[in-house]
């Protein structure tokens, strides 16, 4: 594990979800306070929804500052926005539509167009707001990531090539559960975060984990996010841990595992 990585255990996944909640909400006051606005893009699935609720809630909800905070999405369903696997129609429900952003500064991906051109859509969304010449990529100040059982994040899925996509930041890809086509982000951009933070919560993950971070020989998804400029913390409940060998995380982190902070 390199110097850039750290491992942070927590109890159980309330307060997985009460530190995740208290990292956006201090990367949002970080970043602000640096270059006078936050720019986040959170994932789908089921693990982060307490943290979206809780944004919701006080202390979090009036210490954002939402005309400052923008908001993308690293991966969507092509689903209807107002079903239950929409990520965007989750999070809309979950907080963004109790909290002040406003609408224009919040970016779902336009999962209801063909695949192909969504992710084109999207890709042109990043390169007009962050300005961005040709061949460079966006750096978000933040980016949430869940993982599933067989190892993918986002929706990059093991054994798809859009694992190794190296130029196009969007791209359109089937699979997953539910097993539909999706857009997603791709690993350079998600990989040139200032933070990325992994969200892992319960006991059915304990065994990708074991193998991600102890089988150099195995090449999940998962194991290619790297922050190459940033910082990456795997958030995870002690189910989730649990498989994992005491002196890693002792070593990573003494102060924080297994405590609430
Ligand atoms: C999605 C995702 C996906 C998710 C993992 C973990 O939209 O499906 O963004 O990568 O984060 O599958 O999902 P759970 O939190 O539900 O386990």
């Amino acid at each position: 594990m390199t110097g850039n990585q750290k491992i942070i255990v927590k109890e159980n996944a309330v307060m997985l979800s009460q530190k995740a909640t208290t990292i956006f909400s201090q990367t949002a006051k970080e970043s602000i306070d640096r270059h006078g606005r936050f720019v986040v893009a959170i994932s789908g699935g089921s693990t982060p929804r307490r943290m979206y609720r809780m944004l919701a809630e006080e202390p979090y909800s009036s210490a954002i500052q939402w005309d400052k905070t923008y908001i993308f999405w690293v991966d969507e369903r092509c689903v209807p926005e107002n079903g239950s696997d929409s990520n965007y129609g989750a999070a809309k429900k979950d907080f963004l539509n109790r909290v002040s952003v406003p609408e224009a500064q919040v970016y779902p991906m336009p999962g209801e167009l063909p695949p192909k051109q969504g992710a084109q859509k999207y890709q042109k969304a990043l390169i007009d707001f962050f300005h961005l010449e040709d061949g460079r990529f966006p750096t978000f100040d933040l980016i949430f990531l869940g993982m599933g059982t067989d190892g993918h994040t986002a929706s990059l899925f093991p054994g798809h090539r859009t694992v190794d996509e190296k130029k196009r930041m969007v791209v359109a890809v089937k699979g997953g559960n539910p097993d539909v086509n999706r857009l997603t982000m791709t690993l350079p951009v998600l990989n040139r975060a200032r933070q990325i933070v992994f969200l892992i919560s319960g006991k059915e993950k304990a065994v990708t984990l074991k193998t991600v971070f102890e089988d150099d020989q195995t090449r999940l998804p998962v194991q290619k996010i790297h922050a190459l400029d940033g910082e990456l913390t795997w958030l995870l409940d002690r189910e989730a841990a649990s498989l994992l060998p005491d002196t890693q995380l002792v070593r990573n982190d003494p102060e924080e595992y297994g405590k609430e902070i």
